[in-house]
């Protein structure tokens, strides 16, 4: 097994790639891509941790052998926001570093599983697609947005609010990766009751979360280390699956039947070729619906953004 992290020396690829030196299962290759030429050091660095993963670091140059023969690639690379920005005002820049390294991923590592970290998620995730398509490469089953940061945010707070044990609390969290497209759905959080107002508290809480963060650092980037452990998380049930592992199941923003939105976080289950099934996220409450149909047009519009900085550029 090899996993890729394409911007590897920023402050999500290095607290992932650390996660993954300790919690990959021996024998993984990891490798270790950013254009910043401290990668090799960041490399040379986890590879005095003793665990039994090879880690590997590429320069600018390098990008082919870092992928070559990649069962999983995750890319975290691009610029983060700074306050008062929105996810889509990092757009002009991530959006080209997201096209090329999937040109790359098509030509070097064309059955990997990708994992897109890169903000803004709904749109980078399109551009993957539409980048794979006019490859010749594109398998819906093997592109994950990676949202799980969300999921993880939703479960904190929720265990916070109510005094639950974190690692008992499942939420689901559905729809898109930036503002209102995040939607948690806390009438389906067992053991928990709300009241209206909490809910609407909660909801705009999670949907703001990164906001919080990227205020609290003033300038100094957005969410790394919750992020690489999201990521982290997303990453080992992405290997567990292709390991063979049976019932590995992760919310994840996937080209599904396009009931809501061509690409929609919705819970998944992953199997050894990727995507198994997408499941449908059930029930919903009033209030969840009116959310969900309010944010669909953006979630859309985002969408077609990706879509036209492949197929229609300006
Ligand atoms: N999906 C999520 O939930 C989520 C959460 C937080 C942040 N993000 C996004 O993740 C991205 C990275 O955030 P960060 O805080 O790690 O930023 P960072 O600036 O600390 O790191 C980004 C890294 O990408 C590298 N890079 C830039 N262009 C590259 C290229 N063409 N190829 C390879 N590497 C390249 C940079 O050298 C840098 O090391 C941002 O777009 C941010 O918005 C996503």
């Amino acid at each position: 097994m090899k996993v890729a992290v394409l911007g590897a020396a920023g402050g999500i690829g290095q607290a992932l790639s650390l996660l993954l030196k300790t919690q990959l299962p021996a024998g993984t290759e990891l490798a270790l891509y950013d254009v910043a030429p401290v990668v090799p050091g960041v490399a040379v660095d986890l590879s005095h941790i003793p665990t039994a993963v090879k880690v590997e670091g590429f320069g600018a140059d390098n990008l082919d052998k870092a992928l070559t023969g990649a069962d999983v690639v995750l890319i975290p690379a691009g610029v983060p926001r700074k306050p008062g920005m929105d996810r889509s005002d990092l757009f002009n820049i991530n959006a080209g570093i997201v096209r090329n390294l999937i040109d790359a991923i098509a030509d070097h590592a064309p059955e990997a599983c990708i994992g897109i970290i890169t903000n803004p998620v709904n749109t980078t995730v399109a551009i993957a697609a539409e980048a794979l398509k006019a490859k010749g490469k594109y398998n819906p089953a093997k592109l994950f947005g990676v949202t799980t940061l969300d999921v993880i945010r939703a479960e904190t707070f929720v265990a916070e609010l109510k005094g639950l044990d974190v690692e008992e609390i499942v939420v689901p969290v559905i729809g898109g990766h930036s503002g209102t497209t995040i939607l948690p759905l806390l009438s389906q959080v067992e053991g928990a009751d709300f009241t209206q107002e909490e809910i609407e508290q909660l909801t705009h809480r999670i949907q703001n979360a990164g906001t919080e963060v990227v205020e609290a650092k003033a300038g100094g980037g957005s969410a790394t280390l919750s992020m690489g452990l999201a990521a982290a998380r997303f990453c080992l049930s992405l290997v567990d699956a292709l390991n063979g592992e049976d019932d590995v199941y992760e919310y994840t923003y996937v080209e599904g039947d396009g009931e809501d939105a061509r690409f929609f976080a919705q819970p998944v289950l992953i199997g050894k070729d990727g995507v198994k099934e997408i499941l449908h996220y059930g029930d919903i409450s009033e209030y969840e619906a009116k959310c969900k149909a309010d944010m669909l047009d953006g979630l859309k519009a985002d969408i077609k953004l990706g879509e036209d900085f492949v197929n229609n550029p300006a």
